[in-house]
């Protein structure tokens, strides 16, 4: 199936590591140029090497407000156009309900949901103009839980509750809103927060083993793919979707 996303200006935030950067070579691989927006310059140029230069990047650190209008105008100054943008960039930082607080509590939502929004609001007229299409990716903690992480879990409601809101306010317009929810894909972040806990082998053998499609864990390729897929003009009557990409992980039977 060719998706035609050739020549495609993909905003991808977070696209220099883990499962940005999956998406970020998918869609290379497709033709599209995506523009990765990440706080680090060395980690966006290497990314940017590995496909080639195919792409483009900004330097931006999203949970500052001003920073989210800066980049999407810096993609706009580069290609004058958008036609797509991945919200991705995120942490799962275990702020907890019982030793949390509200600094903390509130500096995790700017992390992981306000510059969702910021960067959709400021990518609209652009994304109006192309009919193009945004992908919010998201966790499996907003459905399941996993506990010691309010505020991820809560952004990540909102994330999800936000993809249904903005696919019917965009409906006028014809521009697509869809999640892809990961529930377990290992990545630098993942590899970090498994090295919290006490025994990480064992935590990762047993986290695995109750995967259910394969017992292993979803790659950033597999996410990368669906993303592209919802994307692109294929699914062109896909709308409000949250798409889980997890190996069966939040639906099917435990029985497994
Ligand atoms: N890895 C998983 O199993 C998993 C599961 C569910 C959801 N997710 C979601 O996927 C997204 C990506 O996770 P990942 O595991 O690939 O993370 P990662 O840390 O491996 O990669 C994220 C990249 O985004 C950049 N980034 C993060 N916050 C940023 C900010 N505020 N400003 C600029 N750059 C920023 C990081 O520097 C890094 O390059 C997150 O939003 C997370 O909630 C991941």
């Amino acid at each position: 199936m060719d998706l035609q996303l050739e020549g495609k200006i993909i905003v991808v935030t977070g696209g220099a590591k883990g499962i940005g950067d999956g998406i970020v070579k998918v869609l290379a691989g497709e033709g599209a140029l995506p523009v990765i927006i990440g706080r680090n310059k060395e980690d966006n140029l290497k990314a940017l090497d590995e496909i080639s230069h195919k792409g483009n990047h900004v330097v931006a650190e999203l949970t500052n407000p001003d920073e989210c209008k800066k980049a999407i105008d810096a993609v706009l100054n580069m290609y004058g156009r958008i036609d797509g943008l991945v919200n991705n960039a995120g942490v799962n930082d275990g702020v907890n309900l019982e030793n949390g607080d509200y600094d903390r509590f509130m500096a995790s939502l700017h992390k992981n949901l306000v510059h969702y929004y910021l960067m959709a609001h400021w990518a609209l007229p652009s994304l109006i103009q192309s009919k193009g299409a945004i992908v919010n990716i998201s966790s499996k903690t907003a459905e399941t839980g996993q506990g010691g992480t309010s505020a991820y879990a809560a952004a990540n409601g909102g994330r999800n509750a936000l993809t249904r809101e903005w696919a019917v306010e965009l409906l006028k317009y014809g521009v697509r809103v869809n999640a892809v929810i990961v529930a377990e894909s290992y990545t630098p972040l993942y590899e970090k927060w498994i090295q919290t806990l006490p025994d990480p082998d064992e935590a990762l053998k047993r986290i695995t083993d109750k995967i259910p499609l394969g017992q292993r864990m979803t790659t950033t390729e597999e996410i990368g793919s669906t993303v592209a897929f919802l994307l692109s003009e294929k699914s062109s009557h896909t709308t409000g979707q949250l798409i889980h990409v997890d190996g069966g992980y939040v639906h099917l039977d435990r029985a497994l």
